[in-house]
């Protein structure tokens, strides 16, 4: 069977990442998390100090934009792929509580999107790829052979956050990870590029009562159909 590309979005902390990973080394195909890249940018854009209170200043994140390299590379020690960001390993840090309140407002620039979404499809150009975002299918591969639009209920959410947050060592209460998951859902799907909506031929699947085998079982399914 020819490799194809799989489109996975869906709301905040839905288990996307799960799905796309399980799935990617399951066909051996590549796993790329589009949420890390502008999580990246996000960082970038603190550590230059470039935030006006909860927005980034535009026009010199604009400036620098071309001056932020985003790659992913193996780590052998945990068999999964690290962020860098100009070269420098930030998988943890991209995953911290601080980007997470800051990293919606700057994935609505339109400069941002435009200069990763661009990435993203050179990353996919020969497809075998499985992307979680939320854009992937609508804007990034609208062609893309399946489309697995995902959801869970919101508590459920909040709490499996706060359990991955819990074993990397990082304080916070359900509360503060509840309201970050709705707020960013919200700027997530109302702004005006490449806003998170289910795409007209997404497969939807609510995971919040599925274990992940019963998840992974399904996709799976999905994928055989394709052909
Ligand atoms: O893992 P989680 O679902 O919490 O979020 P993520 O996939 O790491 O994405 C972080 C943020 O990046 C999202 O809340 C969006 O604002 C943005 N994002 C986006 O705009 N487009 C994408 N394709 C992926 C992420």
């Amino acid at each position: 069977m020819n490799r194809i590309t799989i489109a996975v979005d869906g709301y905040s902390s839905c288990g996307k990442s799960t799905i796309a990973k399980d799935l990617a080394k399951t066909l051996k195909y590549t796993y790329i998390d589009s949420g890390a890249m502008y999580r990246a940018v996000t960082l970038y854009a603190l550590e230059h100090n470039l935030f006006e209170g909860d927005y980034p200043n535009e026009t010199v994140l604009k400036k620098q934009i071309n001056q932020i390299h985003i790659d992913f590379r193996y780590n052998a020690a945990t068999g999964k792929s690290d962020t860098f960001l100009n070269g420098e390993n930030v998988e943890k840090e991209i995953r911290s509580m601080e980007v997470a309140g800051k990293v919606s407002p700057v994935a609505a620039i339109g400069f941002v999107r435009e200069a990763l979404v661009r990435q993203q499809q050179e990353m996919g150009k020969n497809k075998g790829i499985v992307m979680d975002g939320r854009d992937i299918g609508t804007v990034v591969f609208p062609d893309a052979e399946l489309k697995i639009f995902v959801t869970a209920r919101p508590e459920v959410r909040a709490h499996r956050r706060l359990a991955e947050l819990a074993a990397k060592g990082e304080n916070a209460t359900f509360e503060e990870v509840l309201d970050n998951l709705t707020k960013r859902d919200l700027i997530d799907s109302t702004r005006k590029d490449g806003p998170l909506r289910q795409a007209e031929d997404a497969v939807v699947i609510d995971n919040s009562d599925l274990t992940v085998e019963e998840q992974n079982a399904i996709i799976l399914k999905l994928f055989r159909d394709v052909k």
